[in-house]
C-alpha cells in the first residue's frame, strides 16, 4: 500500500484554504436557507468530510441524510454515464429544501442522475453544493449553486476523495502523479 507521498504530485488546496472556503459556504447557506426546512443530502463516500465540516459551519437547524451511487470501475476511476443508486436516503423529501452535498462534479453524469431521481420526489427546492468543480470536463449541463473551488482537469485526492478507496482522510486536496491517473475510457460492458 503506497504512502500518499509516493503518488502526490502537488498540493492543490491546502487544509487552511479548505477550511476558510467551507466556512464561507456555511455562512452563505445559512443566510440563504434561514427559516427553511433544510436537508443536506450527502453523496457517499466522497462527500463525507465536506459534509462534516460544512454542517459545523451552519448556524441554522438542518437535517442530514445519505445516498450512495454505484458505477462501474474501482473507486474514483469509475466510468461516467452509468450510475445506479446503491443506497437510498430514508427521509421523505416532499416539500423540503434539499441541498445535495457532493465532493466533486466532473463530467456531471453522477449529479445529473441524482437530480433526475430526486425531482420525482417533489422537494420544495433542490440545489447542489460541490466542493470541487472540474468544469472543463463537463459533458452534461448541471446547475451548481454553491462551489468551493473550480479546479483544472487533474486527478485529485484527499479530503474525502480517494485513489482506489485510499487517502480520503488527508486534510488537503492533492494532485495525483500522472501515472496514477487513468483517463476514464468508454463505457465498459455491463457485468452479468
Ligand atoms: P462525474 O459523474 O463525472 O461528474 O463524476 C463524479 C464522481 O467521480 C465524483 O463524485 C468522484 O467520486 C469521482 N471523481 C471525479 N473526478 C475525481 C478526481 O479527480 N478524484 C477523485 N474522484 C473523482
Amino acid at each position: 500500500m503506497p504512502d500518499y507521498r509516493d503518488i502526490l504530485a502537488e498540493i492543490l488546496v491546502p487544509a487552511d484554504k479548505l477550511q476558510v472556503r467551507v466556512s464561507e459556504l456555511g455562512a452563505e447557506i445559512s443566510r440563504d436557507y434561514a427559516g427553511q426546512d433544510l436537508l443536506l443530502l450527502c453523496i457517499l463516500r466522497g462527500g463525507v468530510m465536506f459534509l462534516a465540516d460544512l454542517m459545523r459551519q451552519l448556524s441554522i437547524p438542518h437535517a442530514i441524510d445519505f445516498m450512495a451511487l454505484s458505477s462501474y470501475g474501482v473507486g474514483a476511476r469509475k466510468s461516467s454515464g452509468s450510475v445506479r443508486i446503491s443506497l437510498d436516503l430514508n427521509q421523505n423529501i416532499e416539500g423540503r429544501h434539499v441541498l445535495v452535498v457532493e465532493d466533486i462534479v466532473d463530467t456531471g453524469h453522477t449529479i445529473a442522475a441524482v437530480l433526475e431521481l430526486l425531482q420525482t420526489r417533489r422537494p420544495a427546492s433542490l440545489k447542489i453544493c460541490a466542493l470541487l468543480d472540474k468544469s472543463e470536463r463537463r459533458e452534461v449541463v448541471v446547475p451548481i449553486h454553491y462551489v468551493g473551488f473550480d479546479i483544472p482537469n487533474k486527478f485529485v485526492f484527499g479530503y474525502g476523495l480517494d485513489v482506489d478507496e485510499l487517502y480520503r482522510n488527508l486534510p488537503f486536496i492533492g494532485v495525483a502523479k500522472p501515472d496514477v491517473y487513468v483517463t476514464p475510457g468508454p463505457e465498459p460492458p455491463a457485468r452479468p
